[in-house]
């Protein structure tokens, strides 16, 4: 993609009924990994992210805790979602709450006009609803438990709690129209939807056929109001995904929103359906363009279940970085699982790569190398000589990482492009081993050797910090000022990374405190 195109990308909005946990985190993360990626590569890049606020679920939480909805969503978001961000180093760019303004009003511009072009009808809603997933439900997404609390009762397969009967008069979207419309989007779009995984589920889903949506509600009142039917406010679904659109101008400000929109959107698989199938529909109805991408990526796993507060399987993000810091939450997630894929956590893992990648892999690798241009060098950057093998193997690790790296991330594949920009770390620890710079600084007539050697060592080092700053943006901030750089680490274009022979001979290399630190034991960290 030439520097300058528009990326717009989105996690979904969470709920706040509860606290976030690693795996609302998870995506946080993710998302904020591909956006400041492309934002070092230069394209127009735009992260959001936010909180889904109306629907039974957050009114019942509310009630529950005698307090209103918007006094509790306020809590939550002030106390709770906001602080993630800053928890696990989120550098987005906007944060949306479907309570705003700017999106209550872009919704009912979107209604109004579906109305008026006569995709919304009015019916009947006879049926199951499942209040946790806050989703209509079918006979196939019930069991029918045959002991514990809820003998005997029909229960949702994703909460294990029973499920409601709706009998409501509604207002209906006609979903159904885009049945063939949407095939022939996955079919003339085959990246449209990703990983495979899903996007072969939702079109086996989408194959057996396409309902008409129910999109009101009128058995409580919080919620978007249908403009032209008091008595209803809007399916809390519904709402949601507009917020994609209403945070990037739609109904506010045209020129905003045809500079950002479409949007790769980034969500857990449970919610691809929703994305891929209802999301598409709406946008096709209001004749706009369909998302990018939908990636789907896997769940965080707890005794091969999907981590839930509800399950109170739920771990909260500051449990890891209180001990290990944000960085290494960053690097671990999107390191140890394949993006796209289920992965489990487990304290012993984290504890692992902290202390082998991350603290001697490449902290060890950063300190070594500034102190000994700081011992033999005074702590100024030599200049290089004549480059043997050895030297121009470590340019060719780093030229063919930049570009490995760019093409994963291209395909969202985060693990694959940490794996490449780690030969990096890995081919630049083999090649201290054999250089022996230690042994050379005993030796004057070595003297241009062992400056070509630092040299190339230090151009490793510039390498990585422009091309794992995406990924641990606090430790690579500390490695940039220590290589003596002044102009912005942000400001390095990401694509260009592999390019060598950046740094300038002369320039003054400080030294460089232990980017991660050691920690104690595995049991204090899993105490913490
Ligand atoms: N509010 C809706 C989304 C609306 S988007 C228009 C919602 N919210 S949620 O708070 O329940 O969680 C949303 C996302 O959190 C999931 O799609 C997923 O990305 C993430 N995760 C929640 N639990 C997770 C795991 N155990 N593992 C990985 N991600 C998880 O659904």
């Amino acid at each position: 993609m030439p520097a300058g195109d528009p990326f717009y990308i989105t996690t979904p909005i969470f709920y706040v009924n509860d606290v976030p946990h690693i795996g609302h985190a998870y995506t946080e993360v993710a998302a904020d990994v591909l956006a400041r990626w492309h934002r070092q590569a230069g394209d127009d890049t735009w992260l959001l992210t936010g909180t889904d606020e109306h629907g039974q679920k957050i009114l019942r939480t509310a009630v529950a805790n005698d307090t209103t909805p918007k006094e509790w969503a306020d809590k939550l978001v002030a106390d709770a979602w906001i602080p993630l961000l800053e928890t696990v180093g989120i550098a987005n760019d906007d944060f949306i709450r479907t309570t705003d303004a700017r999106h209550e009003n872009g919704v009912l511009v979107f209604l109004n006009k579906l109305y008026d072009d006569g995709f919304i009808y009015s019916g009947e809603y006879e049926g199951y609803y499942c209040v946790g997933c806050e989703e209509y439900k079918q006979l196939d997404d019930l069991l029918e438990t045959p002991d514990g609390d809820f003998a005997g009762q029909l229960v949702c397969k994703i909460h294990g709690r029973p499920i409601e009967v709706l009998q409501e008069t509604n207002y209906f979207f006609r979903m159904s129209q885009f049945e063939q419309k949407l095939l022939d989007l996955y079919e003339s779009q085959p990246d449209f939807i990703q990983p495979e995984s899903v996007r072969n589920e939702i079109i086996q889903f989408v194959k057996q056929g396409l309902q008409d949506l129910s999109i009101s509600r009128s058995s409580f009142d919080w919620g978007i109001q249908i403009p032209w039917d008091e008595r209803h406010v809007l399916y809390v679904w519904f709402d949601a995904l507009l917020n994609y659109a209403t945070a990037a101008g739609y109904g506010s400000d045209a020129a905003q929103f045809a500079r950002r929109w479409p949007a790769v959107h980034i969500v857990g698989k449970d919610i691809a359906r929703f994305h891929a199938v209802i999301w598409p529909a709406m946008l096709m109805a209001a004749g706009l363009p369909v998302p990018r991408r939908v990636f789907g990526h896997g769940w965080l796993l707890v005794g091969g279940e999907k981590m839930s507060k509800s399950k109170l399987t739920g771990i909260a993000p500051h449990q890891i970085t209180d001990t290990f810091g944000s960085d290494a939450f960053r690097y671990y997630f999107m390191r140890a699982i394949s993006f796209g894929q289920d992965g489990s956590f487990s304290w012993e893992d984290l504890s692992a790569r902290y202390q082998a990648e991350l603290a001697n892999g490449f902290g060890n690798l950063a300190s070594r190398v500034t102190a000994m241009i700081g011992r033999y060098f005074d702590g100024v950057l030599p200049g290089p000589s004549e480059y043997t093998d050895a030297d121009l193997a470590i340019q060719r690790t780093v030229a063919t990482a930049a570009e490995d790296a760019d093409v994963a991330i291209e395909r969202f594949a985060i693990h694959e492009s940490i794996a490449a920009i780690w030969t990096i770390v890995d081919d630049l620890n083999g090649y201290i081993t054999t250089q022996e710079p230690w042994v050379l600084a005993k030796d004057d007539a070595k003297r241009e050797r062992l400056a070509t050697v630092l040299y190339t060592a230090a151009e490793g080092l510039r390498a990585l910090a422009v091309l794992l700053s995406p990924v641990v943006p606090l430790a690579t901030a500390k490695l940039w000022t220590a290589l003596g750089q002044e102009a912005a680490l942000g400001d390095q274009r990401i694509r260009s990374a592999g390019e060598w022979g950046v740094l300038r001979p002369g320039t003054a290399i400080t030294k460089l405190e232990a980017l991660f630190p050691r920690i104690e034991t595995t049991e204090d960290a899993g105490a913490a």
